[in-house]
């Protein structure tokens, strides 16, 4: 099985889909450990009732990114964790946590990458009047929201969305694409 490190910010509705195909066998691996950086995260109480071990590291707590990123490298060596899974994780990265897991980094981001970079991304879409938009998971790189494509689902925008409403479509997307695309970036590294 895979060992798996999947990090999260706030609701945690992709680490739970993550827990599920291997619960139901449609992912060969197994969370080692959540790490969630807002004390109030809803995916610590979802790790909770997986009986996934969960642990709190707060930025607030550190002087630098690089500090941070120093802490969240130890930790994850400690789970033993080979692929970190980025599960609505809304911190930059530095080369300190990219040069631990050399490609081995996977993002979700809730667009068609590279269009709508950053925070919001959803509203971004709205704002710009595509009829298209959806999400993408890929191989993380320093530079934000960039690196290779494992995979990417198109939704599209209705006349009436409001930001909850498209968020709430590319998210039945999101949850449909992260486990494919986890046991896919594992093929495509066995592959030499
Ligand atoms: C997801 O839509 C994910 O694509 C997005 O945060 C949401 C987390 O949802 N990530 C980013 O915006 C990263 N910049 P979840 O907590 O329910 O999994």
């Amino acid at each position: 099985p895979l060992k798996l490190g999947v990090m999260a910010s706030g609701n945690g509705s992709n680490f739970d889909v993550v827990a599920q195909a291997i619960e139901d066998g449609h992912l060969n691996a197994k969370i080692q450990v959540l790490i969630y950086n807002n004390p109030t995260a809803k995916a610590a109480l979802r790790a909770a009732n997986r009986g996934v071990e969960a642990v709190l590291l707060n930025h607030r707590d550190y002087k630098s990114r690089e500090k941070f990123d120093e802490k969240i490298v130890q930790t994850l060596r400690r789970y033993d964790v080979e692929w970190v899974i980025m599960a609505g994780w809304m911190r930059l990265l530095t080369s300190v946590f990219i040069d631990a897991f050399p490609n081995k980094i996977i993002n979700i981001h809730p667009s068609l990458l590279p269009s709508f970079k950053g925070i919001n991304a959803v509203e971004q879409a709205l704002a710009s009047g595509v009829k298209i938009t959806g999400c993408t998971v890929h191989i993380a790189c320093l530079e934000m929201d960039s690196g290779p494509i494992l995979m990417q689902a198109a939704v599209p925008v209705l006349p009436d969305d409001t930001p909850e409403t498209l968020h709430a479509r590319i998210q039945i997307q999101e949850h449909r694409i992260l486990p494919m695309a986890i046991a896919l970036a594992n093929e495509v590294h066995s592959i030499k």
